[in-house]
Order: C-alpha cells, then sequence, then structure tokens
C-alpha cells in the first residue's frame, strides 16, 4: 500500500520546503518536488504544514496514583494524543519496591498492548537499588528496550527513593547507556511542611503549593545536578516549574555535565492564582511541582528559545473533578495530583509559542519531537520527516482556530485546565506509521494498532552533539 502526500510544507527541527512525500509499509520512502510516483492513495494537503509526529516523554496512563486510577488508560489517552497531533508516548511505568522489574514492565504491556492507537514505550521507575535490581538493569535495556529510568525525590512514603538510589541509579546508567530522569522536589522537607500546615488548619487547594515552594525543587534539582556531574553520568529533569530549577539546570550545563530539563504547557501559562479559584475549583490545578508565580513563566520560556531546557511533556496525569479531585475537599494532601493535557501540548506550544513569536516553528518541532527522540533513543525511526523514518505524520492547519474545551476534547476527563482558552493551528490529520488515525479531525484509529517501541541506549557524544541550540 503506498501513499502520496503531495503540497506539503514539510516543517522539521532544521528546515522548511515543499514537498511531496512517498509513504511505504509504513515509512516515508522518498520526498521530493513534484513526485509522479504510481501510489494507491494521493492525499492532496494544499499548502498545509506536515510536521513529525509529536513525541510526549511524560504521560501517566491507566497508573494508580494518590488512592485513585488516572481516568485516561492506554485507549482514551492514546486517542486524544492523536486528536493532538502526537504520535508516540513513553509512559511511566511504576514498580514495586522489592519485587521483580520485569513483574512492572509486564504490567505495564497488559495495559497498553491492546489498547494504544499510536507507538508507545516505557520508562522504567527506580525505586530503591539492590543486588536485585542491578542485576536486572542490563536485561531490561537489552530486551525490553528501556533506556530510561526514573527516580522521584518526592512523594515520601510512596515513590520517593533516597540520594544512594538516585546515585547508584546514576552510575549504572552510564555504564549500561541508558539516562536518568528525576522527580525534582525535596520530599523530605515538603512532607515536614505539610504536616506543619495541616495541623495549623490549612486545608484549601492553595496549601498544595505554599507547602511545596520553588527553593524545594530547586534544592532537589541542584542535587540530582552535582550527583550526576560527580557520577560522570546523564540526568533529564522532569516538569521544571520555575526559575530556581531553570536556573539549577542551566548551572550544571555551564560545568558540562549533561543535564537536560523539561517543562510543560502547563506551568508556562497557568499560574499560582488557579488554584485559589472558588468552589474548590483551584484542585484542577493541583500539580507537584505546583503552579508557581506568574514571572515564573518568562524564565521558563527563555530557557526554552535558549536552548537551556530542551523538551516539552504533558505530565499527563488526568484525574475527574468530580469523583477524583474531590477526594481532597477536606484535605488538600488528599487531591490527586496531576491534569489532563496529553492532547493540547502540541497545539498550546504551537499557539502561545510559535504564533505568539516566542520560538521559531523549528524550535517548536525540536521540543514537541524531535528532542525527545534524541534523548530517549527514538531517532531517526521517530522525531523527524525523512526518507526511512516513520511515516508518523501530522498535517497541520496553521491558522484554524478553536477553542479549548472539556465539551469537545477526548480525554476521558470530566473538565479542562484551559478551559475556553482559544488556539490557532489545529492537527487536522495524523498518521501514525503510514496508516490515517486522525482523519479530517475523525478517529480513524483502531486500539491495539499502537506498537510498543524498544529504545535504543543513550550515547553521550552522539546525543550532545545531536541537540543542537538554535
Ligand atoms: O502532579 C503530577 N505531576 N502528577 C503526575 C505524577 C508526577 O509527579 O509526575
Ligand atoms: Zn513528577
Ligand atoms: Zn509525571
Amino acid at each position: 500500500m503506498k501513499k502520496m502526500i503531495k503540497n506539503g510544507v514539510i516543517v522539521t527541527a532544521a528546515d522548511q520546503y515543499e514537498a511531496d512525500l512517498l509513504i511505504e509499509n509504513g515509512k516515508i520512502t522518498k520526498i521530493g518536488v513534484h513526485l509522479d510516483d504510481a501510489a494507491d492513495e494521493v492525499i492532496d494537503v494544499k499548502g498545509a504544514y506536515l510536521f513529525p509526529g509529536g513525541i510526549d516523554p511524560h504521560t501517566h496512563l491507566d497508573m494508580p496514583f494518590g488512592g485513585t486510577v488516572t481516568a485516561d488508560d492506554f485507549e482514551t489517552g492514546t486517542i486524544a494524543a492523536a486528536f493532538g497531533g502526537t504520535t508516540t508516548v513513553i509512559d511511566f511505568c511504576l514498580t514495586n519496591k522489592g519485587e521483580p522489574l520485569q513483574n512492572a514492565i509486564n504490567a505495564w504491556h497488559d495495559k497498553s498492548k491492546n489498547k494504544a492507537v499510536i507507538d508507545y514505550g516505557f520508562h522504567l521507575m527506580i525505586g530503591e537499588v539492590n543486588d536485585a535490581v542491578l542485576e536486572e538493569i542490563p536485561n531490561v535495556i537489552e530486551k525490553e528496550g528501556i533506556t530510561s529510568f526514573k527516580v522521584f525525590m518526592a512523594y515520601k512514603n510512596v515513590f520517593q527513593a533516597d540520594d544512594a538510589t538516585l546515585f547508584r541509579t546514576l552510575l549504572t546508567a552510564k555504564e549500561h547507556g541508558a539516562l536518568v530522569m528525576v522527580h525534582a522536589e525535596n520530599g523530605d522537607v515538603i512532607d515536614y511542611l505539610v504536616t506543619d500546615a495541616l495541623q495549623k488548619g490549612h486545608t484549601d487547594p492553595i496549601y498544595h503549593a505554599l507547602t511545596r515552594p520553588p527553593e524545594v525543587e530547586g534544592e532537589a534539582t541542584g542535587r540530582a545536578a552535582a550527583l550526576t556531574g560527580l557520577a560522570n553520568s546523564q540526568l533529564y529533569v522532569v516538569h521544571v516549574s520555575c526559575a530556581e530549577a531553570a536556573h539549577k539546570i542551566a548551572e550544571a550545563r555551564q560545568k558540562g555535565f549533561q543535564v537536560w530539563g523539561e517543562t510543560c504547557p502547563q506551568y508556562l501559562l497557568l499560574d499560582q492564582n488557579d488554584l485559589e479559584k472558588p468552589d474548590f475549583e483551584g484542585a484542577k490545578y493541583v500539580w507537584s511541582p505546583p503552579l508557581r508565580e506568574k514571572w515564573n513563566q518568562d524564565v521558563l520560556w527563555d530557557a526554552l528559545k535558549n536552548g537551556q531546557l530542551q523538551t516539552i511533556g504533558s505530565d499527563q496525569c488526568s484525574f475527574n473533578f468530580n469523583g477524583q479531585k474531590d477526594l481532597g475537599k477536606d484535605d488538600f494532601t488528599k487531591i490527586p495530583n496531576g491534569g489532563p493535557i496529553i492532547e493540547d501540548r502540541f497545539s498550546l506550544l504551537f499557539s502561545e509559542g510559535v504564533k505568539k513569536g516566542r520560538i521559531s516553528i523549528h524550535q517548536f518541532v525540536d521540543l514537541v519531537s524531535t528532542r525527545s527522540a534524541k534523548l530517549f533513543g527514538l531517532f531517526p525511526q521517530k522525531g523527524t520527516i525523512a526518507v526511512g523514518s516513520d511515516a508518523d505524520i501530522v498535517i497541520f492547519d496553521p491558522d484554524k482556530e478553536r477553542t479549548i474545551s472539556a465539551e469537545t476534547h477526548h480525554m476521558n476527563v470530566d473538565y479542562s485546565a484551559f478551559e475556553g482558552v482559544r488556539v490557532t493551528g489545529e492537527p487536522v490529520s495524523v498518521l501514525s506509521r503510514g496508516e490515517f488515525v486522525i482523519r479530517d479531525r475523525r478517529f480513524t484509529g483502531k486500539p491495539g494498532s499502537g506498537q510498543y517501541i524498544k529504545r535504543s541506549r543513550y550515547n553521550s557524544t552522539q546525543t550532545r552533539q545531536a541537540i543542537s541550540v538554535q
């Protein structure tokens, strides 16, 4: 089955040009001007942009958390992702202390196998390091193609690992070619501040932010970066929310440490005031790290523009307002942390970033797709439009306007944190390995058609060279 996409404007992290594109067996096999190869189907996109499919490096689908389970599973979550222009997600596989890592991986394969409509991979949580875990890691890399490991420095008594675990994970990752990811907040200090706030009767959602101040994120980020330098290893800091953390990353990079950083649309566009919305609405805006004072947004946009932060993740972790977020009606610590963003990550960044002149269109592609492919061992199979790459393609109308709303989104959740926000630019059609998953804004995919992707090892030299700053 051959498909020809005609009259597109191909936009990658490096180039923008008009061309036709031939797809065979899920791969891009030819790119050129006025191609006249025979094809089973010819799609004239009439000057629309063709972007490489988005890669969301940070999702939590079907994940037990905060006394409940995220509202979007691998089916609804990946359908919503596809509507939003994302064709690959890398989801966090949670492990249980004392159990083989492989048990957790098997459980995540079971959750995703017959459900995902786009391709996916897993990061693996490391909660503790012992001889059994250390022995399993090389096997996980080799056999499962899982080349990134996540250590939580927060969520005391739940996911939090100690510094020895982080350090030994960094050493092991260095040895075997993997990237260590951290949720960087000081969980012990947060635990103290939370206990103190509750003792004083402070139970409203705003106390979620007040008990997790920027200093605890900056401190943990700096600590993780220092340990990375000591181990001569590599680190990726997820969901950077504030100036303190962004500065620690820049400082480490200045010293030549391999420290990479991700931020998310919520930290670029929402702020701490949202937590004070009346009628418990503030619970919709409970993320960890929390939303920050508005001025931090400019620091984060600057860091994206000047290359000190490299990727945009959604941190998709959706909970319904009714029935899940309201678990914390009388106690902010019981509000499940996280929100629904997987569908809007791509459009929000295009609209607020490119259309408003904060980043170039090439930086946009780099941030939503290419850099994640390079950091997480997917490039050049994914993350670009090139001969030999998977035909993961977004046909994008840069001028179409729409309003984000829970009424029209495809996430399985009863609110949107961006309700009423106008965005310019829309993924009109989306192909995953050459098949339409979204066609003219209708879902045409099939649960189970998404493939599990084994990823390549992290290679320091290649990754550093590949991630250039424009
Ligand atoms: O609040 C958040 N970020 N929820 C998802 C879990 C995590 O920490 O990434
Ligand atoms: Zn986190
Ligand atoms: Zn997360």
